[in-house]
């Protein structure tokens, strides 16, 4: 397959950064699992033997090269247009679950997963079989209630057997859908033996599963359904996190209803004889289109939708939208309209995440840490978002020396004539051909460039600079706002306008305290385990217990090693600012 190149690539250039540092054999084969469990994941392909070969870009073995994101997700959506999501009562037996399902066909995969009872995914190899399932299914019978007719692929499990056999009522294997609790986590990662080993760990715990990948797509699928009856040519892509490599399980499920494949078509007029061309109605703003469209697909999700649950249309937002919950997933929903720079943002995302397999894990580190000390939240405010916070790991994987990612002005410069992307006046356009991106050799550890990345931040000049990802470089600020990061492809716009100076200000401190505590000698081997059999946290462990920041004193006090010159003056400003947020709070 494809795919399998993309992988190699990424293989290649984590050993060429890992050989250097690992001591072992055996550690050289954990981080090459490591990285093949991610590697699967974060692009969602079914398992396959992966073999190493050549450096970076070297595609000799594979004659197609890597496929890109819509590639990749075009994959998903045909598996995705053949499944059906079941409702299942719990004590079902899979066995005779499976036998009665592929009376309609064969079925090329399936997984259970809870989410206000059991359900189960089912792709069948063709969409004619899953004609065949609906066909057989039944309107449900309700006494007091009236249901609307509405026929989807989300149908649910009827048993009428009186009696199970003692095998048939054994449980559903289900696939987990959430992420383990931080507490877990740290347990987890203290048992680790080093610091790269906990950030592969972190990033294994948290990223989207091939399981949870599908049922994305599913959900897509499922809504495009209902907008089809208006327009039966469009799509809903997820976009954002759900794809672009940096979702963690649990994350909103960000759709976009793509209507391009009927207002984009234009087809040549002939020069002369008869033509016909449809009649549509016309106003004067496309922001008004996507208002009104998402008007509709709104209503039709709230009154039709099964399992579509708090439907808000928020149309007046700079980016109209229409949120919901969809219960048999779990998913938080966020369906957007005519969003085609969003979706280039991802595109860029998952490039960078392609390019070396430490982006993802720093990204992965990075947003857990932010979220473990309320840097991040997923209620709107001023906070850092996600986004955000991504740009700012972008920057400064940047500004390597050499650089792990390059700006994003040469990726422009790569770009060939079928990457051209002008979107509303912005230009997005950048490389999608990976071969043509030649990097130098960085050999970092993920180690050092966690601790490096806070120290970056604990000393930038936030109150002049601005962060820039299309230069590479930081730039003077000519706004003044606290926070300034260029949106990559509308230079104009500010992703971070939202934050506010006491958020960044926590957000410094806790730099400067993480900073700090990856030097203490103690946080920097394990430590082996506690009375109750408990590891005792060290490394990024600690970083994720709770009140870091306003614990420092005390720890302070313990006198610890001495330590370098450039934490101890990190020290000093962390006391400066932890006494002038005091005073903020009270
Ligand atoms: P989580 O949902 O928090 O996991 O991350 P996310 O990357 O999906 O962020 P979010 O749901 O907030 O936004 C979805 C996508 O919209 C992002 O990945 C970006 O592509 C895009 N996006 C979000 N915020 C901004 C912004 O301020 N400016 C621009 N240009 N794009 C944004
Ligand atoms: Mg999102």
């Amino acid at each position: 397959m494809r795919f399998l190149s993309l992988f190699r690539t990424a293989m290649a250039s984590s050993f060429t950064v890992h050989r250097l540092h690992m001591r072992g054999r055996s550690r050289l084969e954990k981080c090459r699992n490591t990285f093949e469990t991610i590697f699967r994941r974060s692009v969602g392909t079914e398992p396959e033997v992966a073999q190493t070969q050549g450096a970076r870009g070297d595609h000799s073995g594979d004659k197609d090269g890597p496929k890109s994101l819509y590639n990749l997700m075009a994959d998903r959506q045909e598996q995705a247009e053949k499944s059906v999501l079941i409702s299942c009562p719990s004590r079902t037996s899979e066995k005779r679950f499976l036998k009665f399902l592929s009376n309609h066909g064969d079925i090329k995969k399936h997984f259970f997963y809870e989410s206000y009872g059991v359900y189960a995914v089912v792709e069948f190899a063709s969409r004619d079989n899953v004609v065949s399932l609906l066909e057989s299914a039944a309107i449900p019978g309700v006494s007091h209630e009236s249901v609307v007719p509405f026929k989807s692929r989300l149908l649910s499990l009827r048993n009428h057997s009186s009696v199970d056999s003692p095998t048939q009522q054994s449980g559903l294997p289900c696939q987990p859908q959430t992420t383990v609790p931080i507490s877990e986590l740290i347990q987890r990662l203290s048992r680790e033996e080093s610091v790269d080993d906990q950030i592969n760990s972190l990033t294994e715990a948290y990223q989207l599963t091939e399981e949870n990948s599908r049922l994305r797509f599913l959900v897509c699928s499922l809504l495009k359904d209902i907008a089809a009856s208006y327009f039966p040519e469009c799509t809903i892509r997820p976009f954002g996190s759900s794809v672009n490599g940096f979702g963690k399980l649990g994350c909103d499920l960000d759709m976009f209803l793509d209507l391009d494949s009927i207002s984009g078509w234009n087809m040549k007029m002939p020069k002369s004889g008869l033509s016909l061309e449809y009649q549509m109605k016309r106003t004067n703003s496309e922001r008004h289109v996507t208002q009104s469209i998402l008007s509709v697909i709104g209503e039709c999700v709230d009154h039709f939708g099964p399992g579509c649950v708090g439907v808000q249309k928020i149309l007046n937002a700079r980016c109209p939208l229409v949120r919901f919950a969809h219960q048999p997933s779990g998913f938080q929903c966020d369906l957007t309209a005519n969003n085609r720079v969003a979706m280039k943002s991802t595109e860029l995302l998952y490039l960078y995440g392609e390019l070396d397999p430490r982006v993802r894990s720093l990204v992965f580190t990075i947003r857990c840490w932010a979220r473990a000390h309320g840097v991040t939240s997923s209620i709107p405010g001023a906070w850092i978002t996600n986004f955000a916070l991504t740009v700012m790991v972008l920057f400064f994987l940047q500004k390597r020396t050499p650089p792990i990612i390059p700006k994003l002005d040469y990726l422009r410069d790569l770009a060939g004539p079928a990457d051209e992307s002008v979107i509303e006046g912005n230009d997005c356009t950048f490389v999608t051909d990976f071969s043509k991106i030649q990097l130098p050799s960085n050999t970092e550890t993920l180690e050092q460039l966690l601790s490096d990345f806070f120290e970056f931040y604990a000393m930038f000049p936030f109150s002049r600079m601005s962060i820039n990802i299309r230069k590479g470089k930081e730039q003077n600020k000519l706004e003044v706002t606290p926070l300034h990061i260029q949106n990559p492809f509308e230079t104009s716009l500010n992703v971070s306008k939202n934050v506010n100076s006491s958020q960044l200000d926590r957000f410094v401190a806790l730099c400067q305290e993480s900073a700090w505590l990856l030097q203490q000698s103690e946080n920097r081997t394990p430590r082996g385990v506690g009375g109750d059999n408990t590891p005792t946290p060290w490394g990024l462990a600690t970083l994720l217990l709770p009140s870091q920041v306003a614990g420092i004193k005390g720890r302070k006090k313990r006198k610890r090693e001495p330590a370098s010159e450039r934490i101890k003056s990190l020290l000093e400003s962390l006391k400066n600012k932890n006494e002038g947020w005091k005073s903020q709070d009270s």
